[in-house]
C-alpha cells in the first residue's frame, strides 16, 4: 500500500492504474468501513481509500477538533485488508485558500431530518465528495446504509451531474448486541455503551409492527421516541420514510426505511433500518 497526501501524486498514480474502486472516510476506521473495502475489492483492478476529516461538513460546536485522528493505526488496517493507495491529504491540499467558494448544494434534506439539526452539513458532504472524486476520478465508490440519507444525496448528486461513477451501497456493520458501529461511539461512556443498543432495539420494534400490517406511522413513531426519552435519550428524531427517495411514507409502500437521530449523553447517534414488504 501506498500513502499518498497531494493531489499530483494520486493523478500521477491514476494514470497507470486500471479500473479503481473507491471508499472515502474521515478515518479512525473500525469493521464498518473495513465492509466497504471488502466490497471495493470485489469491484474494481484497485482500491483507493481517502482519510479526510472534512471540516465544511462540521457545524458549529460540533465536533469537528474532537474527531479522533489515527492516521497510523488506520494504516495498518488498510495494508491489512489489501488496499492499494491510501489518500491522506491535509486541509491546505483540499482547501489551499481555506476558504471553499463552489459548493454542490444537495436538492433534499437541507431543512429536515440530519440536514434540520446539521444545517450545511449535505452540502459539506457533496462538495468534499465531489472534489474527492474528481482527484481520484473512480469507476465505483463504496458508501455505508449506515448513513443512509447521505448515501442518498450522494446517488441522487452523482445521477443529476452526470457523474460516471458507480455507488454501491454497503450493508451496516453491527456490533453484537446490535449496536451500529460508528467512530462517535468511542465518545461513549461505559454506561451509555452499554445502554446505546437500545436506539436499534427501537427501530426493530417499529420494524415489527410494520411487518404485522400497522400502518399509523405518526403513532409508532411517537411511541418509540417516547420510549427512548423515557430511557433518558434526547431524541431529535424517529421517521418512517419511503426507502430511496426519503419522502414520507405512505400506508401503500413496500420499500421503506425507519430513520433515528438521538443523543445519548453528549454523543448524538444515528441508526437506520429498512424494511422490505415486497414479498
Ligand atoms: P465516515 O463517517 O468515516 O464514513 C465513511 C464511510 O463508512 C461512509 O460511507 C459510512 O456510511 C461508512 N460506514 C460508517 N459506519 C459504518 C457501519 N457501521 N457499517 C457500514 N458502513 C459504515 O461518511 C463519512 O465518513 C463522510 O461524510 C465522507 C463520506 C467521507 C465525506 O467526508
Amino acid at each position: 500500500m501506498q500513502i499518498l497526501s497531494t493531489i499530483a501524486e494520486l493523478r500521477a498514480w491514476r494514470k497507470q492504474a486500471g479500473t479503481v474502486a473507491f471508499v472515502p472516510t474521515m478515518g479512525n476506521l473500525h469493521n464498518g468501513h473495513l465492509s466497504l473495502v471488502q466490497e471495493a475489492r470485489k469491484n474494481a483492478d484497485a482500491v483507493v481509500v481517502s482519510i479526510f476529516v472534512n471540516r465544511i461538513q462540521f457545524g458549529q460546536g460540533e465536533d469537528f477538533d474532537k474527531y479522533p485522528r489515527t492516521l497510523e493505526q488506520d494504516a495498518e488496517k488498510l495494508q491489512q485488508v489489501g488496499v492499494d493507495i491510501l489518500f491522506a491529504p491535509a486541509e491546505e491540499e483540499l482547501y489551499p485558500t481555506g476558504k471553499q467558494l463552489y459548493f454542490v448544494e444537495p436538492p433534499m434534506l437541507q431543512n429536515e431530518l440530519c440536514g434540520k439539526s446539521r444545517p450545511g452539513h449535505f452540502r459539506g458532504v457533496t462538495t468534499v465528495v465531489s472534489k474527492l472524486f474528481n482527484i481520484v476520478q473512480p469507476n465505483v465508490a463504496c458508501f455505508g446504509k449506515k448513513d443512509y440519507q447521505q448515501l442518498a444525496v450522494l446517488t441522487g448528486m452523482v445521477q443529476d451531474l452526470n457523474m460516471n461513477i458507480r455507488i454501491i451501497p454497503v450493508a451496516i456493520e453491527r456490533a453484537s448486541n446490535g449496536l451500529a458501529l460508528s467512530s462517535r461511539n468511542g465518545y461513549l461512556t461505559k454506561e451509555e455503551l452499554h445502554q446505546a443498543p437500545q436506539l436499534y432495539q427501537q427501530l426493530l420494534a417499529i420494524a415489527a409492527e410494520i411487518k404485522k400490517g400497522n400502518t399509523d406511522y405518526t403513532t409508532l413513531e411517537q411511541k418509540a421516541t417516547t420510549a427512548l426519552n423515557q430511557q433518558g435519550w434526547r431524541v431529535d428524531y424517529i421517521e418512517i420514510r419511503q426507502a430511496h427517495s426519503l419522502v414520507k411514507a405512505q400506508p401503500s409502500d413496500k420499500e421503506i426505511v425507519i430513520l433515528a437521530a438521538a443523543v445519548l449523553g453528549r454523543t448524538r447517534l444515528i441508526d437506520n433500518l429498512e424494511v422490505d414488504l415486497s414479498h
